[in-house]
Order: structure tokens, then sequence, then C-alpha cells
């Protein structure tokens, strides 16, 4: 089984991320931690407890960390996700609670005392992470690699060079690329291309869950949302993008995915550009490579892996 901590900020995506994740038998789930970013911390804190109790995961240990961003002013992503961040749709009141171990100390002593590297799937700011490669520096041999959903070689979607969660918490995502831990990107390069068509999420409605139902009804939420922000193709009503999957995704079936080796660096100073990830696609800096960046995936594959996903969880 692959050992790993999953960094998260539910959200309709992560919420898709964290169905494929606990889907899957070949991963072993040792720890979920939760930070802001699409909405402040007590409403990601709330929405990964409650979607955890809906679907029986109420074993596994659930840690609250940062609330802020590193320096920049917070910014979250209720316009795309909801004032609650699941669209409309609720879970039942979670049976469990937060663990009484911070963030950032449980992901360290889960890290100091396991039998493996362990890997991080990360699908927010990098908030959590980055603080705790720097008070913990000592970590970084005990971390397999970081599965990162975030940033874009090319455009964006927060401005027209950010994405999301680098926008929110650039700084964050830089100490990350410097730390000499391995990088995988999901950039919206990726994930951009792992949409799912309408037609697709309509089958979801013969699969008959109450599961499948409420995934409906916040695709159509998402679509619709993302479809009314301006840096979006025309077609976007019709492609829904589940981005935060492929951090999963690219773990457990990584041939379906292809990516290379690059130097990445964030922009932390631009005046109307911070946040790009600055990807040395023309090896032109002379620089090594710190960041596995993803840029196409076998999208019949994906979809398969991810309905299966919700078929599964359905069932539970
Ligand atoms: C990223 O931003 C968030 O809104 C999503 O959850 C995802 O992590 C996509 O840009
Ligand atoms: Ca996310």
């Amino acid at each position: 089984k692959i050992p790993i901590i999953i960094d998260c900020d539910p959200g309709i995506d992560d919420t898709m991320m964290l169905t494929l994740a606990f889907a899957r038998p070949e991963l072993d789930i040792k720890l979920v931690t939760v930070e802001a970013g699409n909405l402040t911390i007590d409403k990601t804190a709330y929405n990964t407890l409650s979607f955890l109790s809906y679907i029986k995961e109420d074993k596994v240990e659930v840690a609250l960390g940062l609330e802020k961003p590193m320096f920049r002013v917070q910014e979250v992503a209720e316009d795309i996700h909801g004032e609650g961040g699941l669209g409309n749709v609720k879970w039942a009141d979670p049976t469990f609670e937060a663990s009484k171990r911070p963030a950032i100390q449980a992901m360290y002593e889960t890290l100091m005392t396991a039998q493996q590297p362990i890997t991080i799937v990360a699908t927010g700011p990098l908030t959590n992470i980055a603080a705790l490669l720097l008070a913990h520096p000592e970590v970084k041999p005990f971390i397999k690699e970081i599965s990162w959903m975030g940033g874009a070689a090319v455009g964006g979607n927060m401005s027209t060079v950010a994405e999301f969660n680098a926008y929110v918490d650039p700084h964050a995502v830089e100490l990350v690329f410097r730390s000499g831990v391995p990088v995988i990107m999901s950039g919206l390069d990726v994930t951009h291309k792992a949409y799912i068509t309408r037609e697709e999420m309509n089958e979801l409605s013969h699969l008959g869950t109450d599961f499948a139902k409420k995934v409906a009804e916040m695709m159509n939420f998402y679509t619709f949302t993302q479809s009314q922000t301006p840096f979006n193709a025309p077609d976007f009503e019709k492609q829904i993008r589940v981005h935060d999957v492929c951090a999963i995704a690219c773990l457990i079936e990584p041939t379906m995915f292809t990516g290379d080796d690059y130097f990445v660096e964030v922009e932390l100073e631009g005046r109307l550009t911070q946040g790009t990830t600055l990807v040395d696609y023309a090896k032109k800096t002379g620089k090594t490579p710190n960041v596995h960046v993803l840029h196409s995936v076998d999208r019949a594959a994906f979809i398969t892996c991810f309905f299966d996903a919700i078929t599964t969880i359905g069932k539970k």
C-alpha cells in the first residue's frame, strides 16, 4: 500500500479527491489535514469531518492547520464552491471531532514514526506543508514526494496568469518548491484536460445511490459557477473540471499521465502577476529541475477511475 497524508480545503473538487482516495485499496491514509483555502478553516474543517462521517470513515485522524496564508491577505472561493463550499449539498453532521493535535504536529509525528517515507497529497494553497517544512526541516527525508494540485505552466483561473492555490499563498508554494522534496504538480495544464462532459455526468443518475445524486448536484453547481468566471473558455459549461482528483489519480495510476521534470519558481514580487508558476520549459535558466510537471492525461481512463470511485463510495 502507498502510505499517504492528505492536506486539503474542501471544496467541491477536494471532496471528489477524498472520494477517490477513500475508494482505493492501494492507499493507506494515515492522516487528513485541513487548511483555509476555498473557504475559511471552520468551513473546510466542517466539510471534511461531515463528508468523512457520511462515507463512514470516521476513524481517520483529521487535524486542523493554518487559518491564513503566510503573507498574503486571505482570499476564498465561495463564488465557485458556494457559501458552504459544497454547492447546495449537505452531508449529515459530523459523527467525530477533529484531532487534539494541530496539523503541523500531527504531520510531523506521523512522518517521524512511519515505517517508510510517506507521500503527501496536497490540494490547497500549501500553507500547512510550508509551515511543516519550516518548523521541522528534519522531516524531509521521510516525505517520499508531494503530489500537489496547483499552478499552471500556461494561464490561470484566479488571474490570467495565476491558478487559485498558487495565487492564494505563493510564498508557501515557493518554499515547498525550494525545499528539495520531490514535487509532482498537477496544474491547470493537465487538470483542464481531465474534464468530464455533461453527458458523462448525467450517467451518474443511473447509479441510483444517494451519493451519486449528491455528486451530480455538486457538479451542476460547480459547472455553473465556473462558467461565470471570466477566465473560462466558452466550452466550460460542457467540461466539468475536477482539478484536485488528479493529485490522487497520478499516484494510483501513474501511467494515465505524462509529464516532465522542470525548474519551476513562483512569482512573489510582481505587482500584477503574483502566484504565477514559471515553468522553465525552454530549460534556459540552467537550474536543476525541482518539479515534475504533468501535462497530459488519458481522459477516458481518468473518467473510468473517477466513476468507479463514485460507485464504490456510493455502496458504503
Ligand atoms: C484549485 O482551486 C480550488 O478552488 C480547487 O479546490 C482546486 O484546488 C483549482 O484551481
Ligand atoms: Ca482544493
